[in-house]
């Protein structure tokens, strides 16, 4: 969609709604997919699952959309080389990501997973600028099986070791999974959570999650719109059982 769109980190969102046909009461959130140096252009990755995805899809060229970011806060920016690990729309977050690694001249290393090729939505957008590894639940594309196997095969061939860093971004399941996995080798991970949320500027108290972490200065709940979406896992009280 055309601009003005503000630089935006990895892992920030925008709340979009369409000004007139929409069916629901909120915006939705979404991360940045992709944006132009100049911000003149932004795009998102969606994928209809209900009103206001659906709503989204069916915008014509030129019609307006009101979008409201960004919001929330990135990836930690510090972390050279993480292994991106994405499901789905999950990928949504990592473009930004894989072009400032790529003009760094270290590509990153993206695991993508999903139901099937058609799932794998974007695909074509990393494979020159990162390096890229798939997996999906029908054997279409890549690995067949779960994007989770992909990263337990990395870490057995010494690929990914002890100490590196996972950023993640996907369905509930595939994250708690991957945070497991990371939690059992040694890595540290990163999860952009997708937690239904209705204002997406702290008003509501929609989004909270439990969390344990010295930056949340004891108080036991997190807004997932200011303080995430990113959290680290071992934050999460969700993700300890
Ligand atoms: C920070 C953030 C970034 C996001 N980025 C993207 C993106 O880039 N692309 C994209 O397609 N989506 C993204 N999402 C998810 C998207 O905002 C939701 O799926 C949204 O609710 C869809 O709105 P809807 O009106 O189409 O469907 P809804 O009516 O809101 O939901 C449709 C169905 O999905 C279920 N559902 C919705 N959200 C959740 C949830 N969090 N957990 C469990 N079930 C749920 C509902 O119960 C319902 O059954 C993001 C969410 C967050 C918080
Ligand atoms: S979405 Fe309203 S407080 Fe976070």
């Amino acid at each position: 969609m055309d601009g003005p769109i503000p630089v935006t980190g990895p892992g920030q969102f925008y709340m979009l709604r369409t000004p007139t046909r929409w069916p629901v009461l909120l915006p939705r959130p979404f991360s940045l997919y992709d944006r132009a140096p100049d911000g003149s252009w932004g795009s998102f990755l969606l994928k209809g699952v209900g009103p206001g995805t659906n709503a989204l899809l069916d915008v014509d060229v030129g019609e307006d959309v009101l979008v409201t970011g960004p919001l929330g806060r990135t990836f930690p920016a510090d972390i050279e080389d993480p292994v991106c690990v994405a499901g789905g729309v999950g990928l949504a977050p990592f473009l930004l990501l894989a072009r400032a690694a790529k003009a760094n001249d270290r590509p990153v290393r993206l695991l993508f997973g999903g139901r099937d090729r058609a799932a794998l939505a974007g695909l074509e957008d990393f494979e020159p600028i990162a390096r890229v590894a798939t997996s999906t639940d029908d054997g279409s594309h890549g690995h067949h099986g779960l994007v989770t196997e992909l990263l337990e095969r990395m870490i057995e061939r010494g690929e990914v070791r002890a100490g590196e860093t996972v950023f993640c971004c996907g369905p509930d399941p595939m994250m708690h999974a991957v945070a497991k996995l990371c939690e059992r080798r040694g890595l540290r991970c990163f999860l952009s959570l997708e937690t239904y949320m209705a204002c997406g500027y702290g008003v509501c108290n929609g989004c909270t999650v439990e969390v344990d972490g010295e930056r949340f200065r004891g108080w036991p709940y997190s807004k997932t719109c200011l303080e995430g979406p990113v959290y680290e896992a071992c934050e999460l009280v969700e993700l300890r059982s």
